[in-house]
C-alpha cells in the first residue's frame, strides 16, 4: 500500500463522520437526498486535497476536516445539479437523485448543500475561504452554461473545450487546494502554488475522464460508457476523431451532431473509431502535460510526507483506470 492509500484509509472516517453527522442535521427530504448521494462510493478527492495541503503547510490541528467536507458538500451539489442538466439516470452505480426524488428534490437538496458548504466556511471567520468558495462555485456554473451553449452548437475547438473543462471541473478542484493553504495562512505565494497544483491537477482529471468515457463499461465506471457522445459532449476524443476526418464528414457528424439525430450504430461506430485510433491514450497523453505541471509546483513546497502524497495523488489521476 502506498502513502496516498494509506493517507485516504486514515482520514475517509473523520471526513464520513462529520458528512454523516451534518446530513442528520438536514430537515426530512433534503436529508434523503443529501444522505443518497454523499453516501454512495465517491471517491473524496476534493476533501482529502483540501486535507493534504493544509496539513503539507503545517496546521496539524483537527480544525480542517469542516472545511474539507465542505468541499465534498460543494461537489455533491455540483453532481445533483449536473445529473439534472445531463439527464443522467446513472451515477456511481446507481439511480441518480433526480430519478429517485424528483428534478425539484434534486436541485433544492442541491442548494442546501451549496448553502451549508458556504456556511461551514463562514465558521472560520476567514474572510478568504468565503472568497474562495464563491469563486469555485461561480466558475463551476460558468462551466455547466458554457457547455449546455457548446452542446447545443458543437465545434470541435479546443480553446472552447478547454475553457470548459477548466470551469466545470478544475476550478473546483483548484479551489479544494486553495482553501487548505488559506486555512493556514494568509499568504498569498503559498495559496497560488496550491491553487496552480489545482488547476492542472483538475484539467488532467477531467481529461482522463474524458478518455475514460470512451474505453470503461459501465460496470467499472458506475455511468454508462459512451454516455458524452450520447449526451453530445464535444470532449478531446470526439475532437480528435473530427480532427482526422475529411472536411465533408466532419460537417456532417457536427451537424448530427447539433441535430441530435445520431443514430446508436453511428455512435457505437465512433466509440470504435475512438478507440481503434488511440485517441483516448493520446487525450490521457495530454493529460500527462497538466500532470507534469502540477508536481512542479510542489517543489516550492516545505519537505513533508503530504508533499510526497500530493505528488502520489497526481500520478494516480493520471493512471486511474475507473
Ligand atoms: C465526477 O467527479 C465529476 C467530474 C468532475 C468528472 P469524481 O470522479 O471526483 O466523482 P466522485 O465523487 O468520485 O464520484
Ligand atoms: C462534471 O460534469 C462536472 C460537474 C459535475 C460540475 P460531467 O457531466 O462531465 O461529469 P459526469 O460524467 O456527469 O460525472
Ligand atoms: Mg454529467
Ligand atoms: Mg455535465
Amino acid at each position: 500500500m502506498n502513502e496516498l492509500q494509506a493517507y485516504f484509509m486514515r482520514e475517509m472516517p473523520g471526513i464520513d463522520a462529520f458528512l454523516t453527522a451534518e446530513a442528520d442535521k438536514l430537515d426530512g427530504l433534503v436529508r434523503e437526498v443529501a444522505r443518497h448521494v454523499l453516501f454512495s462510493g465517491g471517491k473524496r478527492i476534493r476533501p482529502m486535497l483540501t486535507i493534504l495541503f493544509a496539513r503539507a503547510l503545517g496546521r496539524q490541528k483537527a480544525d480542517v476536516t469542516a472545511i474539507a467536507c465542505a468541499l465534498e458538500m460543494l461537489h455533491t451539489a455540483t453532481l445533483l445539479h449536473d445529473d439534472v442538466l445531463d439527464e443522467a439516470v446513472t451515477r456511481r452505480g446507481r439511480s441518480s437523485a433526480h430519478v429517485c426524488f424528483g428534478t425539484t428534490e434534486a436541485i433544492l437538496a442541491g442548494d442546501v448543500l451549496l448553502a451549508l458548504a458556504n456556511k461551514l466556511g463562514a465558521d472560520y471567520d476567514i474572510p478568504r475561504l468565503n472568497a474562495l468558495l464563491a469563486r469555485g462555485i461561480m466558475a463551476t456554473a460558468d462551466g455547466e452554461i458554457r457547455e449546455l451553449a457548446h452542446t447545443r452548437n458543437p465545434t470541435a475547438d479546443r480553446g472552447a473545450y478547454m475553457d470548459i473543462i477548466i470551469g466545470k471541473t478544475a476550478r473546483l478542484i483548484e479551489t479544494a487546494c486553495r482553501c487548505g493553504a488559506a486555512l493556514v495562512s494568509p499568504e498569498r505565494g503559498l495559496e497560488d502554488l496550491a491553487g496552480e497544483y489545482g488547476l492542472n491537477l483538475g484539467i488532467a482529471f477531467q481529461l482522463v475522464d474524458d478518455a475514460l468515457d470512451y474505453t470503461v463499461s459501465e460496470d467499472e465506471m458506475g455511468k454508462p460508457a459512451g454516455g458524452d457522445l450520447r449526451e453530445g459532449k464535444m470532449t478531446l476524443p470526439l475532437i480528435l476523431h473530427l480532427e482526422g476526418l475529411a472536411q465533408a464528414e466532419a460537417g456532417e457528424l457536427l451537424g448530427a451532431l447539433r441535430e441530435k439525430r445520431l443514430t446508436v450504430e453511428q455512435a457505437e461506430g465512433i466509440v470504435r473509431d475512438v478507440r481503434e485510433k488511440g485517441l483516448a491514450e493520446k487525450t490521457r497523453a495530454a493529460a500527462a502535460g497538466y500532470i507534469a505541471d502540477a508536481v512542479k509546483h510542489l517543489e516550492a513546497l516545505p519537505v513533508s510526507p503530504e508533499r510526497e502524497v500530493l505528488a502520489q495523488a497526481a500520478e494516480y489521476v493520471l493512471t486511474r483506470r475507473k
